[in-house]
Parts: structure tokens; sequence; C-alpha cells
């Protein structure tokens, strides 16, 4: 079946952006008095769990090249540039004194946005906690509940007069989950004493984030992101079936529940009722905050099947390649239907606001040339997704907006260099820029060009 899209479709307000992070592309980890971020330390002490060995100790240099990347993003015609602010940049010891060097360097950043024409939406915490905050347990200690409020009251203090956009956390399960459970990413720490702390501690900062910035700017649009993947069983069987909502609670509903006023979902994830020994009189209100946005972060579905050998869980995903579906370089399927089905799961919870699309993109190898990167598969992925933001619109969901993810080719975390993500080619020796076919095409897409695209 063909399709039609057509930008204006979904309304004169909706916004179209490209998403960033700060450790994934500023290189510059020490410089002007930046403090070490745990990825920094991860990075540096435990790269055997960094696919291709690699750090951030330059990245995309965006902080010496921020300006040619916004100009570039000026130039293909996107408005809205999603990144976040380093903690240990602006609080290098995390709280303390405040490095008056980073202030400037975010200060030139965000001018530059606005001088550009360009609405910057600013994410507080994209996962490089302030490594000598994780001295002192980082997000395992509730401490770090006053900790975070300080660096949010020093953050607004600097940009708030012009940043307007704000997002609180990004991705809180996976932060938590891969960082403190698994041990996959920074700071590496195991096990559910270190997992079921820093969970309640993470969704106590994002209420508590949230309600500074309500407090300090009651006309800035505030939200918070989240990781989400949609779940289906891979059989029809009872314990398929059960073994697919376990891992739906797990990655889609720890951390909005608590925000909307509804508790952590203990009763469908048996292992979560231990966070009550780290929950204190009030925090159940505590933990609520009435954002004016939610950010939706998808890029796949994933197939449970029950497993008797998986703790906690029963559990196990069934990969796209055992299923013969295609993938992406992540090894996550490409389901476009999933972006469709999150939008939907999210929007059934009674008061959810407006609903953006943070974070949606994928990672193919691209064709090797120096100047011409016609990532057809990568401008699919996207066309297709797309698609999937004019059937949710078009059945009422509150749908505002959408971000790439991402700008430029970045560290992909325990992934290194390996993943292309971005609609910009950034090669890693030169730092040389080239737009992709897919960057060209979204610029073009979102200035108005109409698009027919056949469907799957
Ligand atoms: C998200 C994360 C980003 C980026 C992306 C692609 O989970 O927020 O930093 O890595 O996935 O994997």
């Amino acid at each position: 079946m063909n399709r039609i899209l057509d930008p204006s479709l979904l309304g004169d307000d909706f916004i179209w952006g490209v998403s960033s992070s700060a450790y994934q592309t500023e290189g510059a980890h020490l410089t002007d008095g930046k403090g070490l971020s745990i990825w920094d330390v991860f990075t540096e002490t435990q790269q055997r769990k960094i696919k291709d060995r690699s750090s951030a100790v330059i990245a995309c240099d965006f902080y010496n090249r921020y300006e040619e990347d916004i100009r570039l993003l000026k130039q293909t015609g996107i408005p809205h540039f999603r990144f976040s602010l380093s903690w240990p940049r602006i609080l290098p010891q995390g709280t303390g004194d405040i490095n008056t060097k980073g202030i400037d360097y975010y200060n030139r950043v965000i001018d530059y946005c606005l001088a550009q024409g360009i609405t910057p939406w600013v994410t507080l915490y994209h996962w490089d906690l302030p490594y000598a905050l994780e001295q002192q347990g980082g997000w395992t200690n509730r401490a770090i509940v006053e900790w975070f409020a300080h660096y949010v009251q020093v953050c607004w203090k600097a940009f708030g007069d012009r940043v307007k956009h704000w997002m609180v956390l990004n991705e809180p399960m996976v932060f938590v989950g891969a960082g403190y459970f698994l041990g996959v990413h920074a700071p590496g720490r195991m096990g559910m004493k270190n997992f079921l702390p820093a969970i309640h501690h993470a969704v106590l900062c994002m209420a508590e984030g949230g309600r500074i910035l309500r407090r300090l700017d009651p006309e800035a649009t505030i939200g918070t992101t989240f990781s989400c993947s949609y779940i289906e069983p891979y059989r029809s069987s009872e314990r398929d079936v059960r073994a697919a909502q376990k891992v739906d609670t797990l990655l889609n509903r720890i951390f909005l529940e608590p925000i909307l006023g509804l508790g952590y979902p203990t009763a469908d994830l048996k292992p979560l009722q231990d966070i009550k020994s780290y929950m204190k009189p009030g925090d159940e209100s505590r933990m609520a905050f009435p954002f004016d946005f939610i950010g939706i972060q998808n890029y796949t579905r994933e197939i449970v099947r029950h497993s008797w050998w998986t703790p906690y869980l029963q559990a196990k995903l069934v990969s796209p390649a055992h299923r013969k579906v295609p993938y992406t370089q992540m090894n996550w399927e490409v389901f476009p239907d999933a972006l469709y089905e999150m939008i939907k799961q999210f929007s059934s919870y009674k008061g959810i606001p407006d609903i953006y699309i943070t974070e949606n993109g994928a990672a193919f190898e691209d064709p090797d040339h120096p100047e011409l990167i016609l990532d057809y598969h990568r401008k699919e992925y996207l066309q297709q997704h797309i698609a999937q933001l004019f059937r949710a619109k078009a059945e009422g969901f509150p749908v505002k907006g959408y971000f790439v993810w991402t700008w430029t080719d970045n560290f992909e975390w325990a992934e290194g260099y390996i993943p292309k993500f971005g609609l910009v080619k950034t090669d890693r020796k030169t730092q040389k820029r080239v737009l992709k076919e897919s960057g060209r095409w979204y610029g073009e897409f979102i200035q108005g060009e109409i698009t027919e695209i056949t469907e799957p």
C-alpha cells in the first residue's frame, strides 16, 4: 500500500527535531575544569565492556565544533535540537563549586542555537553522573535527591532565561538497569541491592526536578523521557504471555506509573516488592509529578518467551535473527508499528499529557563514500516510523513532536563507535561532517515536501 506523508496533516504546532547527548558528542572530557563522570571512569577502567574498546575523550568534538553542527542543522532545515548538559562540566564534584567555564560553554551553545533560529530542548541528565557522587554511592544513595535538586537549580539559574523546554531525566530504566543491575553500563554495578534503591531515587529525582523547574518557571514546558519497547509473547501459551507481561512491566511501567501517581507496579513484578524498604513516609506522593509532556523513546519491539533459567523474570527475548526478521546494527528488529503501539499504550493512562517522540532512529552500516552517503535503509526506517505518527495522530493520540536519534554519528555507550545512528556522518579521524541522504530527506520533508512511501 502506498501512503502519502504530508507534514502539514500533523498540525501547525507539530515540531520536528534531532536528539543528542553531552557524553556521546562533546569530548573535551577534562577541558576547562570539567570533572570526571562515571562514563569517563568506566571507559577507562572497564574498557573490555566497550565493544571496540573506545572512549568518548574526543567523541564528535562537539565542545569545539558546536557552531558547525548547529549551522548544519539550520542549513538542513531542522528547527529543534535536543541535547543534554553534563553535570560534571557544570559542577565538577557534583555539588559545591560551580565551574563557570562549563556554564559559559553551554551559554555559547544555547545562544548559538537561538541566533540560528533553533529551539534548544535541554535534558538535565543523560547518564554522565559526576564520578565524585558515584564514590558516595551514586544513584543508590538517597542524598542524590538533594544533589540533583541543587544541580537543577544551578542549571535553571544559568540558562532558564533562554531555555523554555526541559527534560529532567533520559531513560531512567536504561541507566539504572544497565548501570546498576546488569553492570554493562557505567558505573558497572550489579544486583538487586543496587538496582532497587537506584530505581527509587531516580523516580524521586525525576519528580523533584519537575517540581523545581515548575516553581522557578511556571511558563516553561517540562517533561521527562522514557525508553520503551512494544512487547509481545512468542506464543499464545499462558507461560509466554505471563513472561511478556513481566518484561512489559519491567521495561515500560516501572518509571512511568509512579510519576503518574500510580505507585510501583509491584503486583505484576514480584521482585520489585522489596523496593518498599527504600521508601520513606510521604514518598508515594513525592514520586508523582504532573509533567507537561512525556518523551517516548522507542526503537523496536521485543518478542518474549518463558525461560526457567532467567532469575527474577523467568523470561527471555527471542532475537530477530532467530525469527528471521530485519534488524539494525543494534540487533533491534525493524518494526515500525511499535512506535504507534507505544503511543497508544502510554495514552491509555488517565491524565497522560502531551507526548513527544524524543528519540527514534536506526543504526545501519553506511555505504563507504567520502561525499555521498546514500543511506536508504535509514531513510526508509524514518519514513516508516514517521508514517506511524500520522496513524497515531489520526486516532486522536496527543503526539506533538518527533526527534530523530541522532544528528552526528557518535559514541554509542557499550557499543562504542560501531553503530551509526547519525543523519550526519562523522569521520572519527578528521572530524569531517557529511550530511547523509536520510538527513537531506528529513530536512526537506519537515519543510513541507510531501513524500510518498510504500508500506511494508
Ligand atoms: C537511547 C539513549 C541514547 C542512544 C540511543 C540509541 O537509549 O538515550 O543515548 O544511545 O538509545 O541506542
